[in-house]
């Protein structure tokens, strides 16, 4: 199956299952310009994307550097995802296939979105997923896309929006923080139905005074002086909250909390 900008596949519920989407690099079609220049390429590549990823950024980096249990993330997945769900920023689906392996027999009809504007993390995630959930007919789409550009998702479709450990991986050239990736914050506002959930989590940057261990720094800023590892530098808590209510109102019930140097949020439209 050749994967097209809007690669769809269903784990059939007679046990039949259609491979793909399996997006690869020559093959991958990105409906954005911005989507045809996936960023760091030399961490997000066929030999990462897999066992080494989880290994050394799952398994140890989370709670080592940034002091986070993934307990908290699984939660945050267990809790929110909804039968329409758009994963955006998937990296290699450790958390989703966590959760979708917990309700393997509630997957019938659902639809899941993968947004990502790396071919290696789409490929990774998509492979690992449809192998996971075969015959249990889930719906699954692959496309590549900036998160900060327009998602390629119709206002109102989605019942929850999971962005973990991406948005300090976003471009911030002038050093404003959160403010310069603001968009992902309204395209999820604007692609969740009502009563929706938009959850996440993301690493701070050393301009907020959340506690960070002593190797977590050291990482931290070599990662922010490397070009395309991480961007998170003016990154605060006080500027993600302001722009929640900005996209989202007065209406929506938020939770925020920083745990370690991590900041996890809830949203409840
Ligand atoms: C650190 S990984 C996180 C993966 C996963 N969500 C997790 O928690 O394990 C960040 C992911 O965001 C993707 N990403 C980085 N910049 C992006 C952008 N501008 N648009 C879309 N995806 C992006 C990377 O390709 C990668 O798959």
């Amino acid at each position: 199956m050749s994967f097209t900008p809007e690669s769809r596949t269903t784990g059939d519920a007679s046990g039949e299952h259609t491979p793909g989407p399996v997006p690869g690099p020559e093959t991958a079609a990105g409906p954005s310009p911005a989507a045809a220049e996936p960023t760091n390429r030399w961490v997000y590549n066929p030999l990462t994307m897999g066992p080494v990823y989880d290994a050394f950024v799952i398994g140890w980096s989370h709670e080592h550097f940034w002091g986070i249990s993934n307990k908290v993330i699984h939660e945050l997945y267990d809790t929110h995802l909804g039968r329409v769900h758009a994963d955006v920023g998937v990296g290699t689906g450790h958390f989703l296939r966590g959760a979708l392996r917990r309700r393997r027999e509630d997957l019938a009809g659902r639809r899941l979105h993968l947004l990502d504007n790396s071919p290696s993390s789409l490929n990774a995630t998509s492979r690992r997923v449809l192998r996971n959930t075969r015959g249990t007919g889930l719906e699954v789409d692959a496309r590549r896309c900036d998160a900060l550009a327009a998602w390629p998702l119709p206002d109102a479709s989605v019942d929850s929006v999971g962005t973990t450990m991406m948005l300090h991986c976003l471009p911030d050239e002038d050093g404003r923080g959160f403010p310069a990736k603001a968009a992902v914050l309204t395209e999820a506002a604007r692609v969740l139905r009502p009563g929706g959930s938009f959850f996440g989590c993301t690493v701070l940057g050393e301009r907020d005074p959340a506690p960070i261990s002593r190797s977590g720094e050291r990482m931290r800023r070599v990662y922010n002086t490397r070009e395309n590892i991480f961007h998170n530098t003016g990154d605060t808590a006080a500027q993600f909250e302001s722009l929640l209510g900005e996209a989202f109102g007065d209406s929506a019930q938020t939770r925020v909390r920083t745990v370690g140097a991590t900041l996890v949020w809830e949203v409840v439209r």
